[in-house]
């Protein structure tokens, strides 16, 4: 999602295989019980701390799960509760422990079609990462099964990585814990389909280099979060490309047009593409409660073409900003109650960029 995110991603993702090289030098020795155990080295030899019985070494938490799950479609149960222990002790972090704690309950109870199923589960999915968490939200919260989201959306929040990750999910817990399951639902589709829709890679790479060097961000945020110009992020991308292509020569600021020397169609299909996926979020905007509140009343007032009401509930939302308060966000108030004075189309002209700020603004 956010920019910066993805490096946090890949720094993660190195830790992540910086952690498991380091797992595997202090794992037991790999000898598996059938094949032979090879020379000692100096990296394999057992320490007195391991515990787990030596039949059941295995060289990863993975290794485990997959020897667990053979012997429990083999019907050994023994075989399948002592891999179960050598993979606890190889689980790391809460969501690890929690499923092998579930699966040895099953195996010993003898449940052994159970624990394969949920094996196969587990290691089809890999990792558990935030997006896998948060589909297995989802489904629960179109299920209509509220203990589920409640216990998913826990465990997505002990795989976040950001701040802004976190919030998002204690937002989806409060409205889960209020049974407001639809809500959950919705704004879990957006953040998957956003991430599935590809905001990384080198596309957005290139997108945000034009940005820069067209000069973009000295008018529109080096954050996407407005300036001197509105947010243009989370615009329908058509109307970014014919922005772009036209200016705005009468304006207060003047937005110089682009020719196709300047940036190619192809580029600026890239460019507006990148723009339009943009969230509230990405952009680190935050919209005060009360200039939100205000907003979501100016879209009312915009669903029952009430002119007038979106004019004074605008007005208020503008007039509710702090002093210190988000300069992008006023700059692209104040540009709307100017389109609205002007604009006869004012119902389209107004209506994206209302459903933008009051969409991410949470309560509708
Ligand atoms: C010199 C400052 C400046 C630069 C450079 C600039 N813009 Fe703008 N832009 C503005 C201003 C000011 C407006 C608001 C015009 C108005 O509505 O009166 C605007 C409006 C827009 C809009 C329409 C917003 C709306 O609410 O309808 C889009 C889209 C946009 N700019 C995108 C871009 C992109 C993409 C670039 C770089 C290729 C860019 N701008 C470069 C100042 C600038």
């Amino acid at each position: 999602m956010n920019l910066k995110h993805r490096w946090i991603w890949m720094g993660a993702g190195v830790l992540l295989l910086l952690g498991s090289l380091a797992a595997c030098q202090q794992a037991p020795s790999p000898a598996a019980p059938e094949t032979p155990a090879p020379a000692t080295t100096k990296e394999n030899i057992p320490t007195a701390a391991e515990e787990v019985t030596p039949a059941f070494q295995v060289a990863s938490f993975q290794d485990a799960l997959v020897k667990a799950k053979e012997a429990a479609a083999a019907g050994n149960e023994d075989e399948a509760v002592g891999y179960l222990q050598a993979a606890l002790e190889l689980a790391e972090g809460e969501a690890e422990q929690g499923l092998v704690q579930e699966l040895l309950e099953d195996a010993r109870a003898g449940e052994m079609e159970e624990v394969v199923e949920d094996i196969e589960t587990y290691l089809q999915s890999g990792e558990a990462t935030l997006e896998t968490v948060l589909e297995e939200a989802l489904e629960a919260a179109q299920a209509g099964d509220e203990d589920r989201v409640l216990h998913e959306l826990n465990e997505a929040l002990k795989v976040a990585a950001t701040e802004a990750e976190k919030g998002f999910i204690q937002e989806l817990l409060q409205d889960a814990a209020q049974g407001d399951l639809e809500e959950v639902a919705e704004d879990l589709e957006i953040f998957l389909n956003k991430r599935a829709g590809g905001i990384g890679g080198p596309e957005v790479d290139k997108a945000q280099q034009l940005y820069i060097q067209l000069g973009c961000f000295s008018c529109h945020g080096a954050q996407y979060e407005g300036s001197i110009g509105p947010i243009v992020a989370g615009m329908p991308a058509d109307e970014i490309k014919a922005a772009v292509r036209s200016g705005f020569p009468e304006a207060e600021v003047p937005m110089p047009a682009f020719s196709p020397q300047q940036i190619s169609d192809e580029d600026l299909e890239l460019l507006a593409d990148f723009l339009s996926r943009l969230t509230l979020d990405d952009i680190g905007v935050h919209i005060p409660e009360e200039t939100a509140n205000h907003l979501q009343l100016a879209w009312e007032a915009l669903e029952a073409e009430d002119k007038a009401g979106v004019e004074q509930h605008l007005q208020a939302a503008l007039d509710a900003l702090p002093e210190d308060g988000p300069e992008g966000l006023r700059v692209t108030l104040e540009d709307l109650l100017e389109d609205l004075g002007e604009e006869e189309e004012w119902v389209e002209g107004l209506a994206h960029h209302l459903e933008f700020l009051v969409g991410a603004s949470g309560d509708h």
